[in-house]
């Protein structure tokens, strides 16, 4: 059976945008569920400036609490420069996930510097860190709500510098939503046959409900390490248009059905969806939540 890691971002990106403020139990009973459904990955918290997100102000208190409660689940922390990679280790996270976007707009836009100043902090923090295990959350990769669609030689010959600063897990990210199987597709090939030694996460909003297949599409494009948010909540909150990632009841549920292995109890993830909307305000994707779970186990009609 394949298996495929989802790497869970609820807890940062679900959370990032919401309006009201989450108290840090909250957030750890969410990640506590998480947890009890079987997620081995999950990106738990940034660390990033409190004025710029004041939602991620707890990072330091997220991080120390699911280090203790959770020793064998990949921990990861989004940070935006060498600062919140320094608190993110100081706290004793070791997996690192640093932003950086391929459009030069939408850069400045989410973390006020240049592409070329963001790739200089990230190598950086490889320097100084060469022990923790970076990724390159690589923004705007499938369209740019300022530049829209960036030819895919530009692309290409970004991830090249990327590489070039000694980090190789990359994720490919669909900010606001404006990709389509196709582009994904193509995308990844071009990737792949460009940097062999690399490899590819995806991290796709939903914006136009096209989470799913685009996921989908990934994965069949040979990417075995998706992103996705309880929920569907999410979007970046310095992105116009940005709405929620592709929810994870949705991604297991199809992936599972698929023969794919996920790793995740289906019916926990519900239990834990359920918690979750029960103080959320506002929009939640929640295809699953009225459906009887006995429809499911017991197949469905055909
Ligand atoms: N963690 C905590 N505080 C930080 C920080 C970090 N990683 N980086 C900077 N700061 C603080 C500085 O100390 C400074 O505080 P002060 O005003 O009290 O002196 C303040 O934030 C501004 O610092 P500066 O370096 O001038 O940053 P900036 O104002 O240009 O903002 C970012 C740049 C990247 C730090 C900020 O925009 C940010 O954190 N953005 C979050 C982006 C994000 O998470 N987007 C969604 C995910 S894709
Ligand atoms: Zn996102």
């Amino acid at each position: 059976m394949n298996k495929i890691k989802i790497l869970e971002v609820g807890p940062r990106d679900g959370f990032q945008n919401l309006k009201q403020m989450l108290t840090t139990e909250q957030k750890l009973s969410v990640i506590d569920g998480l947890v009890n459904a079987g997620l081995k990955s999950i990106e738990i918290t940034s660390f990033v400036s409190p004025k710029a997100i004041p939602q991620m102000a707890d990072a330091q208190v997220v991080a120390e609490e699911c280090l203790r409660r959770y020793p064998e689940v990949e921990l990861w922390g989004l940070v935006p420069n060498l600062r919140g990679a320094t608190n993110a280790w100081n706290a004793g996270i070791r997996n690192i996930s640093c932003i950086l976007s391929v459009s030069e707009t939408h850069n400045r836009a989410n973390i006020r510097r240049s592409r070329e100043e963001t790739l200089a902090e990230i190598s950086r923090i490889r320097e100084e860190y060469p022990e923790a295990n970076l990724c390159i959350g690589l923004a705007t990769v499938f369209g740019c709500p300022y530049e829209g669609i960036l030819p895919m030689d530009e692309i290409v010959s970004f991830v090249g510098r990327i590489r070039s600063i000694g980090v190789y897990d990359i994720n490919l990210a669909d900010t606001v939503g404006l990709g389509d199987p196709k582009l994904v597709r193509q995308t990844i090939r071009c990737l792949k046959e460009a940097f062999p030694d690399c490899r590819w996460q995806v991290h796709i909003h939903d914006t136009r409900n096209m989470g799913m297949v685009n996921t989908l599409a990934a994965v069949e494009s040979g990417v075995d390490v998706v992103q996705s948010g309880l929920g569907g909540l999410g979007g970046c909150p310095f992105a116009p248009g940005a709405s929620g990632n592709t929810a994870t009841e949705d991604l297991v549920f199809m992936l599972e059905r698929m023969g794919y292995d996920t790793g995740v109890d289906f019916s926990r993830l519900m239990e834990v969806s359920r918690y979750q909307k029960s103080f959320i305000d506002g929009i939640y994707s929640g295809h699953h939540l009225n459906i009887d779970p006995s429809v499911v186990c017991t197949g469905g009609a055909v």
